[in-house]
């Protein structure tokens, strides 16, 4: 985090009672490519096949080209990715797997629904994410697998993560919801551990219009494994080689992906273009700008500010018709789910001061240009 130098000349707040501005505008993302998404749809139903067909086959191939991955099966959500994937790495009842202690609550929301144990590892301050030296503390005799959260649009700093995972001989699952198009030096996400788990809620930077996920991984095997383990782990002639779950991408969503795939790109540079404008232009010095770690290609899912007053800030910008959101206003050790579930050997105290003081400013790719001038004039005004 970077806390920009204060001007000596504060911008004035917006006129009061301007237009409400919403955090995401889901409809401006459907305009933008109406009537190709109409024809894939139209496609789709004409063609009477609606599940696990060419277009899953087709998206699977597409997306994994975008990651650079070999492998991608497309998923209902990334809920059930995460199951699919420590299903596929024979995770369950007994075993431990490290999450972080701030993130969606659905990251671990999968490892208890496979009957393993969430353990929740601090955040470092600056990036969000779980570092080597966070999960190595939160270590147990049990732990099985480790998922880092490339939160935000961030990926987590790998390479020492990758390191104490080799010397300790448990795989990595990457939890790439919020980090579509996301590097880290070099790296795509999604690549780099032993598979990744992919959301497409519709605000996600690759958003269908309802739910979807993928895996993706570079191992073979296991490719053939979590794509059967999606399909009740179905081996054809309706006959079973495990139990398995009903997973699967259905073919209208993955052929609204493949239309919004091809605008990801840019899309992302849109979002960048608009975390630039913010990370330049907001100079109150009581707000801690997000920072873009060295090495890491950041896809600004959120664009996440700190400051103490945090819920005075929320107000203050809502009386004002800017409509923000808290990502997430409870670290996971904190929540009423995870209190008989789930176990932090070391207290998250990062992730539970995090949680107090983060706001999310609206940042989807089709925010008009003078919304986001109001934010920044708004934030600016803020007053001590
Ligand atoms: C980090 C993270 N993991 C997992 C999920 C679950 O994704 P889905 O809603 O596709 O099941 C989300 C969704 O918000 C998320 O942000």
């Amino acid at each position: 985090m970077s806390t920009n130098p204060p001007t000596g000349s504060p911008a004035s707040a917006p006129p009061p009672g301007a237009a409400p501005q919403p955090f995401h505008d889901l409809r401006a993302s459907f305009a933008a490519q109406r009537e190709a998404i109409l024809a894939a749809v139209t496609r789709v139903l004409d063609g009477g096949w609606y599940i696990l067909g060419q277009q899953v086959a087709a998206f699977e191939r597409e997306f994994a080209a975008f990651c650079g991955a070999k492998h991608a099966i497309g998923i209902g959500n990334a809920t059930e990715a995460l199951q699919v994937a420590l299903l596929g790495l024979d995770i369950g009842p007994g075993d431990d797997v490290i999450v972080p202690a701030l993130t969606a609550a659905p990251t671990g929301m999968a490892v208890a629904a496979v009957g393993a144990r969430p353990v929740f590892a601090d955040v470092d301050a600056a990036t969000f994410t779980v570092t080597a030296a966070t999960v190595a503390r939160a270590w147990t005799p049990r732990t099985r697998v480790v998922i880092p959260v490339h939160l935000y649009g961030q990926c987590a700093d790998m390479g020492p993560l990758l390191e104490l995972a080799r010397q300790r001989g448990v795989p990595l699952l990457e939890d790439c919801a919020q980090c579509q198009g996301a590097k880290d030096h070099g790296r795509p996400a999604g690549t780099m551990g032993s598979a990744a788990a992919w959301s497409f809620y519709p605000t996600k930077n690759l958003g269908a219009f309802g739910d979807g996920g993928a895996l993706t991984t570079e191992d073979g095997g296991l490719a053939a494994r979590l794509a059967r383990l999606r399909n009740y782990g179905a081996i054809g002639g309706y006959d079973f080689a495990e139990c398995g779950l009903n997973a699967r991408l259905d073919e209208m969503h993955a052929a609204i992906l493949r239309v919004k795939l091809e605008t990801l790109a840019a899309n992302n540079e849109k979002r960048r273009a608009t975390a630039a404008r913010y990370r330049r232009e907001i100079v109150n010095p009581r707000i801690t700008l997000p920072l873009e770690r060295p090495g890491a290609w950041h896809v600004w899912h959120q664009f996440v500010v700190r400051c103490r007053e945090r819920d005075r800030l929320q107000a203050w910008l809502a009386e004002r018709g800017i409509e923000t959101l808290i990502h997430y206003p409870r670290a996971l050790h904190q929540m009423q789910a995870f209190v008989a579930r789930g176990h932090a050997p070391v207290e998250p105290i990062e992730a539970a001061r995090a949680a107090a003081e983060i706001l999310s400013l609206p940042i989807y790719p089709e925010v008009p240009a003078d919304h986001v001038t109001r934010v920044i004039a708004a934030v600016n005004a803020f007053p001590g």
